[in-house]
């Protein structure tokens, strides 16, 4: 049976029982509304540890936009049944009190270059809220493996970051972006679009595909990225914010593809009200 916990000390009694007996222990983070690429990273854990915990808060801390945070979607039954489904063990569901008792003034956490480039730049404060929240999950339930998405790559370099810098012993795993069969990445977001707006958005990873076969092609990377913002400009409803080819573990520009083993191409895009990201390997090592 799964258990659910709304309390730190309550989750970390049980967690210790289940060390004690000699469990491995995956972590999957999560804001909730859960879909399909949120049931692959449970699928990952289940997988690989022997009791999985998945974690569901809309942590206020990391969004630099109140309507976003207001209208951030929320399906606790849903949620629940696609965990169950899964094979999740424990879900871990706090209120913000109780992350944040007495609506206390958070820590900060810089991540240096990072963090002022693509989403750093876009959403300031986004990952110091991520870090806090991230490096307190982990905290809490120690997990052996943590794992997270592909889908948002700088969150996982920040992390990766994190883990590495304050030494803590988790193994961060990174798990493949699942998409809808039209190419549109899944996203808790997503549900905010409507039918006509989701069929507009497929037009960011058509235009990220178009663009890497073009460098794969031979075309320099600044000549196709200007023209993938021109097939993005005159889109109804759809406005690109950043669009950049990256190398996956720095974020940091990459105009010759031979300069980094590890190259990404990266963007975000306003659809409608909803605001929404994706990236794709343009060339990976191993
Ligand atoms: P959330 O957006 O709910 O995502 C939770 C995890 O699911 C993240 O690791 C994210 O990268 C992964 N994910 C989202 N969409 C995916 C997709 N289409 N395919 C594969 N994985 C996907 O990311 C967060 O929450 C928060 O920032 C969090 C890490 C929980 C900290 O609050």
């Amino acid at each position: 049976m799964m258990k659910i916990f709304n309390r730190i000390a309550e989750l970390r009694h049980n967690l210790d029982l289940e060390r004690k007996k000699g469990h491995s222990i995956g972590l999957v983070p999560t804001m909730g509304a859960l879909h399909h690429g949120h049931a692959q990273l449970i699928k990952s854990s289940v997988e690989s540890c022997d009791l999985t915990v998945c974690s569901i808060f809309v942590n206020p801390t990391q969004f630099n936009n109140s309507e976003d945070l207001i209208n951030y979607p929320k399906r606790q039954e849903a949620d629940e049944r696609l965990l169950a489904e899964e094979g999740c063990d424990v879900i871990f569901a706090p209120s913000v009190e109780e992350m944040y008792p007495n609506g206390q003034q958070v820590l900060n956490m810089g991540f240096g270059f990072l963090e002022t480039v693509l989403e750093g730049e876009f959403r300031p404060g986004h990952f110091s809220g991520v870090g806090v929240v991230v490096a307190k999950l982990l905290n809490m339930v120690q997990p052996d493996k943590a794992f997270f998405g592909q889908k948002d790559l700088q969150q996982l370099a920040v992390i990766k970051k994190l883990v590495h810098d304050l030494n803590i012993p988790s193994e961060i795993v990174s798990v493949q972006t699942i998409r809808e069969p039209s190419g549109l990445a899944m996203s808790s977001r997503n549900l905010r679009l409507s039918e006509v707006e989701k069929k507009i958005a497929t037009n960011l990873y058509k235009t990220m595909q178009k663009l890497k076969a073009e460098v794969l092609d031979g075309i320099a990377i600044v000549q196709a990225l200007n023209h993938a913002k021109a097939d993005l400009t005159d889109l109804d409803s759809f406005s690109l914010e950043y669009l950049e080819v990256v190398n996956s573990d720095t974020m940091q520009h990459v105009d010759d593809i031979k300069m980094a083993e590890n190259v990404s191409i990266c963007a975000a895009a306003h659809v409608g009200e909803v605001r929404i990201i994706d990236n794709i390997y343009l060339k990976q090592h191993g």
